[in-house]
């Protein structure tokens, strides 16, 4: 298990320091990029998330909830061990998509909506690195678990079969709920209000890494 917090939750005036903070109990960091358009919130965009990187030594996890990852991917500079994950819904065609990460030398990652069949990611298998499966719409943390995202993280689970792609999964997790997810086959864990929404964000990630791995 890895866990991944989500700095969607954390105070942005401060989302070095708060980074910094869980440093030390975080696998990865997971940013979430939003135009606006895609989803109906706006964060930040590659200047923020590039000066981050500079000043963090984990990997990182950039979210593209965006209507046009294909125009941004090159902006992000990115390591090898980072991950670039595009939502098969939007408005570029997924193999253009792909092929810009392949040249940006990260990782890459395809994720759907709740609602999106599986069958649309089916055909991008074997290119991507990583599959996030949304646990919540996307736009906004602090939202409840969608319990149908256990049954979709078992289906992709068998679709991956023995290739090597990770799967991750995003929103609404816990230390109550965060064993459920692991069991059914998530590798890595993202986590935003259960982190960043709690009093002491350091406990809040050590217990949902016990609760993962307990
Ligand atoms: C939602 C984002 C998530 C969000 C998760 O659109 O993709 O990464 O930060 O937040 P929580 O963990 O609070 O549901
Ligand atoms: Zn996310």
């Amino acid at each position: 298990m890895k866990l991944s917090p989500s700095l969607l939750s954390a105070d942005f005036a401060c989302l070095h320091e708060s980074a910094r903070t869980v440093e030390s109990v975080a696998d990865r960091f997971h940013w979430d990029v939003m135009d606006g358009h895609f989803v109906p919130n706006l964060t930040f965009g590659p200047s923020v998330v590039n000066a981050l990187r500079r000043r963090l030594d984990r990997p990182f996890d950039i979210h593209l909830m965006i209507d046009h990852p294909l125009e941004y991917t090159p902006q992000f500079d990115v390591r090898s061990d980072d991950s670039i994950i595009f939502h098969v819904e939007s408005d570029d065609e997924p193999t253009a998509v792909l092929e810009a990460i392949e040249t940006a030398s990260a990782r890459a990652g395809i994720t759907l909506r709740p609602g999106t069949p599986l069958e649309r990611i089916e055909p991008y298998l074997d290119a991507v690195s990583l599959v996030l499966v949304m646990s919540v719409e996307p736009g906004f943390g602090g939202q409840a678990f969608l319990p149908d995202a256990i049954e979709r993280i078992r289906a992709i689970h068998e679709q991956i079969g023995d290739r090597p792609i990770e799967i991750a999964v995003d929103g609404g997790i816990h230390a109550g709920n965060v064993r459920s997810v692991v069991d059914a086959g998530a590798e890595i864990i993202i986590a935003g209000s259960a982190i960043f929404g709690q009093p002491d964000p350091i406990a809040a990630a050590a217990a949902i890494r016990e609760a993962a791995e307990g």
